[in-house]
Protein backbone atom coordinates (compact mmCIF):
# COMPACT_ATOMS: atom_id res chain seq x y z
CA UNK A 1 0.00 0.00 0.00
CA UNK A 2 1.39 3.46 -1.03
CA UNK A 3 0.91 6.36 1.78
CA UNK A 4 -1.36 7.84 -0.76
CA UNK A 5 -3.76 5.07 -0.99
CA UNK A 6 -3.30 4.86 2.72
CA UNK A 7 -4.38 8.40 3.02
CA UNK A 8 -7.22 7.56 0.91
CA UNK A 9 -8.56 4.64 3.45
CA UNK A 10 -7.66 7.50 6.06
CA UNK A 11 -10.56 9.62 4.12
CA UNK A 12 -13.35 7.19 3.39
CA UNK A 13 -14.33 6.73 7.68
CA UNK A 14 -17.16 9.40 7.84
CA UNK A 15 -15.41 10.59 11.28
CA UNK A 16 -17.94 13.62 11.98
CA UNK A 17 -17.46 13.72 15.67
CA UNK A 18 -20.50 16.79 16.32
CA UNK A 19 -23.59 13.98 14.87
CA UNK A 20 -24.34 11.32 17.48
CA UNK A 21 -25.18 9.55 14.19
CA UNK A 22 -21.54 9.14 13.70
CA UNK A 23 -20.03 7.85 16.45
CA UNK A 24 -19.00 4.61 15.61
CA UNK A 25 -17.04 6.07 12.47
CA UNK A 26 -15.08 8.48 14.58
CA UNK A 27 -14.28 5.32 16.47
CA UNK A 28 -13.40 3.17 13.46
CA UNK A 29 -11.32 5.77 12.64
CA UNK A 30 -9.45 6.02 15.25
CA UNK A 31 -9.08 2.33 15.75
CA UNK A 32 -7.68 2.43 12.24
CA UNK A 33 -5.12 4.80 13.01
CA UNK A 34 -4.23 3.02 16.34
CA UNK A 35 -3.39 0.24 13.83
CA UNK A 36 -1.19 2.01 11.64
CA UNK A 37 0.49 3.66 14.23
CA UNK A 38 1.41 0.14 15.53
CA UNK A 39 2.13 -1.45 12.00
CA UNK A 40 5.06 1.67 11.55
CA UNK A 41 6.60 0.56 14.54
CA UNK A 42 5.14 3.32 17.05
CA UNK A 43 4.09 2.29 20.25
CA UNK A 44 0.03 2.73 20.42
CA UNK A 45 -2.89 3.27 22.79
CA UNK A 46 -6.14 4.19 22.24
CA UNK A 47 -7.65 6.44 25.41
CA UNK A 48 -11.40 7.04 25.94
CA UNK A 49 -12.75 9.94 26.85
CA UNK A 50 -16.30 10.73 27.58
CA UNK A 51 -16.18 11.68 24.14
CA UNK A 52 -14.06 10.79 21.27
CA UNK A 53 -11.04 8.48 21.92
CA UNK A 54 -7.49 10.12 21.92
CA UNK A 55 -4.69 8.02 20.37
CA UNK A 56 -1.03 8.45 21.59
CA UNK A 57 1.68 6.85 19.84
CA UNK A 58 5.57 7.32 20.43
CA UNK A 59 8.62 6.35 19.32
CA UNK A 60 11.08 4.58 21.58
CA UNK A 61 11.99 7.04 23.92
CA UNK A 62 16.05 7.33 24.17
CA UNK A 63 17.74 9.74 26.02
CA UNK A 64 19.26 12.97 25.14
CA UNK A 65 17.19 14.34 22.43
CA UNK A 66 14.38 16.15 22.40
CA UNK A 67 10.84 15.10 22.24
CA UNK A 68 8.66 16.53 19.75
CA UNK A 69 5.05 15.99 20.36
CA UNK A 70 2.89 16.05 16.61
CA UNK A 71 -0.56 17.01 17.13
CA UNK A 72 -3.75 16.30 14.40
CA UNK A 73 -7.13 15.63 14.52
CA UNK A 74 -9.18 12.53 13.15
CA UNK A 75 -12.34 14.15 12.92
CA UNK A 76 -13.75 16.02 10.57
CA UNK A 77 -16.75 18.65 9.65
CA UNK A 78 -20.38 17.96 8.91
CA UNK A 79 -20.61 17.79 4.96
CA UNK A 80 -24.07 19.88 3.93
CA UNK A 81 -24.77 21.27 1.70
CA UNK A 82 -24.97 17.64 0.13
CA UNK A 83 -25.73 18.47 -3.35
CA UNK A 84 -22.66 21.16 -3.58
CA UNK A 85 -20.14 18.47 -3.92
CA UNK A 86 -18.82 17.29 -7.26
CA UNK A 87 -17.48 14.16 -6.15
CA UNK A 88 -19.02 11.88 -2.58
CA UNK A 89 -17.13 13.70 0.56
CA UNK A 90 -16.28 10.05 1.70
CA UNK A 91 -15.36 8.46 -1.67
CA UNK A 92 -12.05 10.64 -1.87
CA UNK A 93 -10.84 11.16 -5.89
CA UNK A 94 -8.27 12.42 -7.20
CA UNK A 95 -8.99 15.14 -9.69
CA UNK A 96 -5.85 17.29 -11.17
CA UNK A 97 -3.86 16.33 -8.48
CA UNK A 98 -5.90 17.05 -5.67
CA UNK A 99 -7.20 14.56 -3.59
CA UNK A 100 -11.02 15.70 -3.27
CA UNK A 101 -13.15 14.57 0.02
CA UNK A 102 -14.24 15.59 3.58
CA UNK A 103 -11.17 15.67 6.03
CA UNK A 104 -8.55 16.07 3.08
CA UNK A 105 -6.88 19.37 4.15
CA UNK A 106 -8.47 19.74 7.88
CA UNK A 107 -7.14 17.21 8.85
CA UNK A 108 -6.25 13.88 7.81
CA UNK A 109 -4.25 14.56 4.90
CA UNK A 110 -1.92 16.76 7.26
CA UNK A 111 -1.29 15.06 10.13
CA UNK A 112 -1.34 11.44 7.93
CA UNK A 113 1.43 13.09 6.04
CA UNK A 114 3.76 13.70 9.31
CA UNK A 115 2.48 9.81 10.21
CA UNK A 116 3.54 8.46 7.31
CA UNK A 117 7.17 10.68 7.52
CA UNK A 118 8.18 9.42 10.92
CA UNK A 119 7.03 5.53 9.07
CA UNK A 120 9.27 6.16 5.93
CA UNK A 121 12.34 7.16 8.63
CA UNK A 122 11.98 4.24 10.78
CA UNK A 123 11.44 2.23 7.80
CA UNK A 124 14.89 3.19 6.50
CA UNK A 125 16.77 3.84 9.37
CA UNK A 126 15.71 2.34 11.99
CA UNK A 127 15.08 5.35 14.45
CA UNK A 128 14.54 9.14 14.67
CA UNK A 129 16.49 11.78 15.05
CA UNK A 130 14.36 12.82 18.26
CA UNK A 131 11.50 11.05 20.34
CA UNK A 132 8.32 11.39 18.94
CA UNK A 133 5.15 11.30 20.07
CA UNK A 134 1.82 11.84 18.39
CA UNK A 135 -1.73 12.87 19.87
CA UNK A 136 -4.36 12.62 17.35
CA UNK A 137 -7.95 13.91 18.92
CA UNK A 138 -11.18 13.12 17.44
CA UNK A 139 -12.77 16.37 19.07
CA UNK A 140 -10.97 19.36 17.51
CA UNK A 141 -14.20 20.20 15.50
CA UNK A 142 -16.40 20.79 18.59
CA UNK A 143 -13.80 22.29 20.89
CA UNK A 144 -11.42 19.68 21.95
CA UNK A 145 -14.00 19.06 25.24
CA UNK A 146 -12.54 16.78 26.57
CA UNK A 147 -8.73 16.87 26.04
CA UNK A 148 -7.74 19.35 27.94
CA UNK A 149 -8.66 17.25 30.84
CA UNK A 150 -6.61 14.56 29.22
CA UNK A 151 -3.87 16.91 28.90
CA UNK A 152 -3.94 17.33 32.74
CA UNK A 153 -4.08 13.44 33.47
CA UNK A 154 -1.03 12.71 31.50
CA UNK A 155 0.72 15.77 31.82
CA UNK A 156 3.84 13.52 33.01
CA UNK A 157 3.93 11.31 30.07
CA UNK A 158 2.99 13.99 27.76
CA UNK A 159 6.24 16.09 28.64
CA UNK A 160 7.98 17.46 25.25
CA UNK A 161 10.45 20.19 24.18
CA UNK A 162 8.30 21.39 21.34
CA UNK A 163 5.03 20.07 19.80
CA UNK A 164 4.43 20.44 16.00
CA UNK A 165 0.70 21.20 14.35
CA UNK A 166 0.08 20.90 10.41
CA UNK A 167 -3.67 22.17 10.58
CA UNK A 168 -2.96 26.21 9.61
CA UNK A 169 -2.44 27.58 6.04
CA UNK A 170 0.21 28.17 3.76
CA UNK A 171 -0.27 32.02 1.67
CA UNK A 172 -0.47 30.36 -1.50
CA UNK A 173 1.04 26.92 -3.41
CA UNK A 174 4.60 26.16 -2.41
CA UNK A 175 4.97 29.09 -0.29
CA UNK A 176 6.63 27.98 3.15
CA UNK A 177 4.43 29.78 6.12
CA UNK A 178 4.87 29.50 9.47
CA UNK A 179 1.72 30.47 11.63
CA UNK A 180 3.06 32.07 14.88
CA UNK A 181 -0.75 32.83 16.34
CA UNK A 182 -4.32 31.59 16.16
CA UNK A 183 -7.34 33.67 17.45
CA UNK A 184 -9.15 32.36 20.56
CA UNK A 185 -13.04 31.79 20.22
CA UNK A 186 -16.11 32.17 22.35
CA UNK A 187 -19.58 30.42 20.75
CA UNK A 188 -23.55 31.25 22.58
CA UNK A 189 -26.61 30.52 21.16
CA UNK A 190 -29.46 32.78 22.12
CA UNK A 191 -33.38 32.33 22.08
CA UNK A 192 -36.04 34.49 21.65
CA UNK A 193 -39.77 33.67 22.81
CA UNK A 194 -42.88 35.77 22.39
CA UNK A 195 -46.25 34.17 22.26
CA UNK A 196 -47.08 30.88 23.74
CA UNK A 197 -47.95 29.40 19.83
CA UNK A 198 -47.54 30.71 16.72
CA UNK A 199 -49.96 33.21 15.59
CA UNK A 200 -51.86 35.47 12.96
CA UNK A 201 -49.44 38.22 11.57
CA UNK A 202 -53.30 39.88 10.40
CA UNK A 203 -54.78 39.28 13.99
CA UNK A 204 -51.95 39.80 16.37
CA UNK A 205 -49.52 42.06 14.47
CA UNK A 206 -48.93 45.47 15.77
CA UNK A 207 -50.04 44.32 19.20
CA UNK A 208 -47.16 42.12 19.98
CA UNK A 209 -43.19 42.10 19.43
CA UNK A 210 -42.02 39.50 16.98
CA UNK A 211 -39.40 37.63 17.94
CA UNK A 212 -37.47 37.25 14.51
CA UNK A 213 -37.60 40.94 14.53
CA UNK A 214 -36.31 40.91 17.95
CA UNK A 215 -33.56 38.32 16.85
CA UNK A 216 -32.78 40.65 13.80
CA UNK A 217 -32.46 43.92 16.19
CA UNK A 218 -30.32 41.74 18.46
CA UNK A 219 -27.84 40.84 15.90
CA UNK A 220 -27.80 44.32 14.62
CA UNK A 221 -26.85 45.78 17.59
CA UNK A 222 -23.23 43.83 17.59
CA UNK A 223 -21.70 46.18 15.22
CA UNK A 224 -21.65 49.48 14.22
CA UNK A 225 -22.11 50.58 10.81
CA UNK A 226 -18.16 50.71 10.41
CA UNK A 227 -17.78 47.19 11.23
CA UNK A 228 -16.60 47.47 14.73
CA UNK A 229 -17.75 45.77 17.88
CA UNK A 230 -20.69 47.26 19.85
CA UNK A 231 -20.60 45.68 23.01
CA UNK A 232 -19.45 47.72 25.83
CA UNK A 233 -15.68 46.83 27.08
CA UNK A 234 -15.32 44.22 24.04
CA UNK A 235 -12.11 45.89 22.80
CA UNK A 236 -10.34 47.08 26.54
CA UNK A 237 -8.06 43.83 26.63
CA UNK A 238 -7.30 44.33 23.23
CA UNK A 239 -3.50 44.31 22.63
CA UNK A 240 -2.32 46.45 19.23
CA UNK A 241 -0.77 45.16 16.38
CA UNK A 242 2.69 45.12 16.58
CA UNK A 243 4.56 47.29 13.93
CA UNK A 244 6.80 44.74 12.70
CA UNK A 245 3.55 42.48 12.12
CA UNK A 246 1.92 45.56 9.91
CA UNK A 247 5.10 46.24 7.79
CA UNK A 248 5.84 42.22 7.13
CA UNK A 249 1.89 41.30 6.10
CA UNK A 250 1.85 44.68 4.17
CA UNK A 251 4.53 43.15 2.02
CA UNK A 252 2.72 39.70 1.31
CA UNK A 253 0.40 39.65 -1.96
CA UNK A 254 -2.37 42.12 -1.60
CA UNK A 255 -5.09 40.80 0.80
CA UNK A 256 -8.31 43.20 -0.15
CA UNK A 257 -7.78 41.02 -3.64
CA UNK A 258 -7.14 37.45 -2.12
CA UNK A 259 -10.10 38.41 0.16
CA UNK A 260 -12.25 38.69 -2.81
CA UNK A 261 -10.80 36.24 -5.03
CA UNK A 262 -10.91 33.22 -2.30
CA UNK A 263 -14.57 34.32 -1.28
CA UNK A 264 -16.65 35.43 -4.35
CA UNK A 265 -17.71 39.04 -2.29
CA UNK A 266 -18.37 41.72 -4.48
CA UNK A 267 -15.80 43.97 -2.00
CA UNK A 268 -14.48 43.53 1.01
CA UNK A 269 -15.48 44.39 4.44
CA UNK A 270 -14.67 45.23 8.31
CA UNK A 271 -13.31 47.30 10.73
CA UNK A 272 -11.77 50.52 9.45
CA UNK A 273 -8.22 51.42 9.99
CA UNK A 274 -7.08 47.92 8.95
CA UNK A 275 -5.80 45.48 6.24
CA UNK A 276 -7.81 42.86 5.37
CA UNK A 277 -5.35 40.57 6.55
CA UNK A 278 -4.97 42.46 9.99
CA UNK A 279 -8.88 42.27 10.10
CA UNK A 280 -9.00 38.68 9.72
CA UNK A 281 -5.58 37.34 11.62
CA UNK A 282 -5.49 39.85 14.07
CA UNK A 283 -8.36 41.65 15.23
CA UNK A 284 -11.54 40.29 17.30
CA UNK A 285 -14.89 39.39 15.52
CA UNK A 286 -18.41 38.94 16.07
CA UNK A 287 -19.98 36.75 13.66
CA UNK A 288 -23.56 35.01 13.01
CA UNK A 289 -23.24 31.55 12.09
CA UNK A 290 -27.15 31.03 12.13
CA UNK A 291 -30.31 32.90 12.31
CA UNK A 292 -33.43 31.16 12.11
CA UNK A 293 -37.46 31.14 13.27
CA UNK A 294 -40.48 31.17 11.60
CA UNK A 295 -41.94 30.10 8.02
CA UNK A 296 -39.06 29.01 5.78
CA UNK A 297 -41.27 27.10 3.06
CA UNK A 298 -42.48 27.91 -0.34
CA UNK A 299 -44.72 31.06 -0.80
CA UNK A 300 -45.97 32.91 2.42
CA UNK A 301 -47.30 31.85 5.26
CA UNK A 302 -48.64 35.38 7.37
CA UNK A 303 -47.97 34.09 10.83
CA UNK A 304 -45.72 35.28 13.39
CA UNK A 305 -43.71 32.50 14.80
CA UNK A 306 -43.85 32.17 18.92
CA UNK A 307 -39.67 32.12 18.96
CA UNK A 308 -36.52 32.83 16.47
CA UNK A 309 -32.84 31.97 17.53
CA UNK A 310 -29.48 32.55 16.27
CA UNK A 311 -25.74 31.28 16.82
CA UNK A 312 -22.92 33.45 17.49
CA UNK A 313 -19.45 33.08 17.93
CA UNK A 314 -16.70 35.44 18.78
CA UNK A 315 -13.00 35.28 17.76
CA UNK A 316 -10.87 36.47 20.25
CA UNK A 317 -6.77 38.20 19.84
CA UNK A 318 -4.45 38.74 22.65
CA UNK A 319 -5.34 39.54 25.46
CA UNK A 320 -8.84 38.84 25.12
CA UNK A 321 -10.55 36.19 27.84
CA UNK A 322 -13.14 34.18 26.27
CA UNK A 323 -15.11 34.19 29.58
CA UNK A 324 -15.19 37.52 30.01
CA UNK A 325 -16.19 38.05 26.57
CA UNK A 326 -19.10 35.78 27.06
CA UNK A 327 -20.06 37.79 29.63
CA UNK A 328 -19.81 41.22 27.99
CA UNK A 329 -22.06 39.80 25.64
CA UNK A 330 -24.49 38.53 27.37
CA UNK A 331 -24.76 41.77 29.57
CA UNK A 332 -25.13 43.39 26.05
CA UNK A 333 -28.05 41.29 24.50
CA UNK A 334 -30.21 41.49 27.78
CA UNK A 335 -29.30 45.35 27.61
CA UNK A 336 -30.39 45.49 23.80
CA UNK A 337 -33.16 43.18 24.10
CA UNK A 338 -36.56 45.03 23.27
CA UNK A 339 -39.50 44.70 25.48
CA UNK A 340 -42.17 42.60 25.11
CA UNK A 341 -40.48 39.17 24.54
CA UNK A 342 -37.94 36.76 26.81
CA UNK A 343 -34.30 35.65 26.29
CA UNK A 344 -33.05 33.20 26.74
CA UNK A 345 -28.78 32.59 26.26
CA UNK A 346 -26.43 29.43 26.39
CA UNK A 347 -22.95 29.71 26.35
CA UNK A 348 -20.87 27.27 23.97
CA UNK A 349 -17.72 26.43 23.84
CA UNK A 350 -14.64 28.53 23.50
CA UNK A 351 -10.80 28.52 23.60
CA UNK A 352 -8.02 30.84 23.80
CA UNK A 353 -6.19 32.58 21.24
CA UNK A 354 -2.39 31.30 21.14
CA UNK A 355 0.74 33.47 20.07
CA UNK A 356 4.35 32.41 19.93
CA UNK A 357 7.80 33.69 18.86
CA UNK A 358 8.86 32.69 15.36
CA UNK A 359 12.53 34.05 15.59
CA UNK A 360 13.11 31.76 18.79
CA UNK A 361 15.09 28.63 18.15
CA UNK A 362 11.93 26.60 17.56
CA UNK A 363 10.70 28.96 15.46
CA UNK A 364 13.91 29.27 13.37
CA UNK A 365 14.28 25.44 12.93
CA UNK A 366 10.48 25.07 11.85
CA UNK A 367 11.40 28.43 9.60
CA UNK A 368 14.80 25.78 8.43
CA UNK A 369 12.25 22.96 7.60
CA UNK A 370 10.20 24.75 5.74
CA UNK A 371 13.04 26.58 3.69
CA UNK A 372 14.25 22.93 3.21
CA UNK A 373 11.17 21.87 2.17
CA UNK A 374 9.64 24.33 -0.30
CA UNK A 375 13.50 26.08 -1.44
CA UNK A 376 12.61 29.54 -0.56
CA UNK A 377 12.39 31.75 2.60
CA UNK A 378 9.19 31.11 5.05
CA UNK A 379 6.71 33.71 5.60
CA UNK A 380 5.29 34.52 8.91
CA UNK A 381 1.92 35.07 9.70
CA UNK A 382 -0.65 34.93 12.28
CA UNK A 383 -4.35 32.99 11.55
CA UNK A 384 -7.79 33.98 11.84
CA UNK A 385 -8.98 29.98 12.79
CA UNK A 386 -8.65 28.79 16.57
CA UNK A 387 -6.92 25.49 17.23
CA UNK A 388 -7.76 25.89 21.39
CA UNK A 389 -5.70 22.79 22.30
CA UNK A 390 -2.68 25.01 21.12
CA UNK A 391 -2.40 27.53 24.36
CA UNK A 392 -3.50 24.27 26.58
CA UNK A 393 -0.23 22.88 25.56
CA UNK A 394 0.96 26.18 26.73
CA UNK A 395 -1.05 26.26 29.72
CA UNK A 396 -1.02 22.72 30.91
CA UNK A 397 2.69 21.42 29.58
CA UNK A 398 3.94 24.52 29.48
CA UNK A 399 5.31 23.65 25.85
CA UNK A 400 5.25 25.97 22.66
CA UNK A 401 3.79 24.93 19.10
CA UNK A 402 5.18 25.54 15.95
CA UNK A 403 2.28 25.35 13.32
CA UNK A 404 3.52 24.46 9.77
CA UNK A 405 0.63 24.37 7.66
CA UNK A 406 0.23 22.92 4.27
CA UNK A 407 -3.75 23.88 3.50
CA UNK A 408 -4.11 25.99 0.51
CA UNK A 409 -6.33 29.25 0.55
CA UNK A 410 -9.25 27.40 -1.68
CA UNK A 411 -8.71 24.00 -0.12
CA UNK A 412 -12.35 24.58 0.84
CA UNK A 413 -12.07 23.39 4.55
CA UNK A 414 -15.72 22.91 6.37
CA UNK A 415 -16.99 23.57 2.79
CA UNK A 416 -18.47 21.52 -0.07
CA UNK A 417 -15.52 20.04 -1.84
CA UNK A 418 -12.58 20.48 0.26
CA UNK A 419 -9.07 19.31 -1.45
CA UNK A 420 -6.04 18.79 -0.41
CA UNK A 421 -3.15 18.62 -3.20
CA UNK A 422 -1.27 15.55 -3.40
CA UNK A 423 1.51 17.76 -3.90
CA UNK A 424 0.91 19.01 -0.61
CA UNK A 425 0.63 15.57 0.80
CA UNK A 426 4.29 14.98 -0.27
CA UNK A 427 5.64 17.87 0.46
CA UNK A 428 4.25 17.06 4.16
CA UNK A 429 6.01 14.16 4.56
CA UNK A 430 9.59 15.41 3.75
CA UNK A 431 8.58 18.38 5.91
CA UNK A 432 8.47 16.29 8.90
CA UNK A 433 11.63 14.74 8.15
CA UNK A 434 13.80 18.50 7.89
CA UNK A 435 10.98 19.10 10.49
CA UNK A 436 12.54 16.57 12.68
CA UNK A 437 16.30 17.04 11.88
CA UNK A 438 16.50 20.73 12.59
CA UNK A 439 14.80 20.01 15.92
CA UNK A 440 17.17 17.09 16.88
CA UNK A 441 20.32 20.01 16.83
CA UNK A 442 18.28 21.79 19.91
CA UNK A 443 19.28 20.72 23.30
CA UNK A 444 16.56 18.84 25.01
CA UNK A 445 15.20 20.28 27.99
N1 LIG B 1 -7.67 23.81 11.04
C1 LIG B 1 -8.67 24.59 11.66
C2 LIG B 1 -8.14 25.84 12.32
C3 LIG B 1 -7.58 26.86 11.40
C4 LIG B 1 -8.27 27.26 10.29
C5 LIG B 1 -6.35 27.42 11.67
C6 LIG B 1 -7.72 28.21 9.45
C7 LIG B 1 -5.82 28.36 10.84
C8 LIG B 1 -6.50 28.76 9.71
C9 LIG B 1 -9.41 23.77 12.71
O1 LIG B 1 -9.68 22.46 12.31
C10 LIG B 1 -10.75 24.42 12.96
O2 LIG B 1 -11.52 24.51 12.06
N2 LIG B 1 -10.97 24.85 14.17
C11 LIG B 1 -12.22 25.36 14.60
C12 LIG B 1 -12.17 25.35 16.09
C13 LIG B 1 -13.47 25.53 16.79
C14 LIG B 1 -14.53 24.56 16.37
C15 LIG B 1 -13.23 25.45 18.28
C16 LIG B 1 -12.44 26.77 14.08
O3 LIG B 1 -11.50 27.55 13.94
O4 LIG B 1 -13.60 27.11 13.80
ZN1 LIG C 1 -11.49 22.56 10.98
Amino acid sequence: MSHLDDLLTHLRFPSISTDPAHQADVRACADWLVEKCRSIGLTTELHPTPGHPVVIARSEAKPNRPTVLIYGHYDVQPVDPLELWDSPQFEPEIRNGRIFARGSTDNKGQHYAHLCGVADTLAEKGDLPVNVIFLLEGEEEIGSPHLEPFLRDHADELQCDVIAVSDTGMIGPGVPTLTYGLRGIACLEFKVSGPASDLHSGIYGGGVMNPATAVARLVASLHEDNGRIAIEGFYDTVRPLQEWEREQWARLPDGDLATRSETGVPAVFGEAGYSSLERRWARPTAEVNGIWGGYQGAGSKTVIPREACAKLSFRLVPDQDPQEVLRLARKHLERHCPPGVTLEIHEGHHGQWYVMDPLGPQGMAAQRALEQTFGKPSLLIREGGSIPIIRSFKDVLGTDTLMLGLALPDCQAHAPNENFPVANFEAGIQLNRYLLEELARLLPT
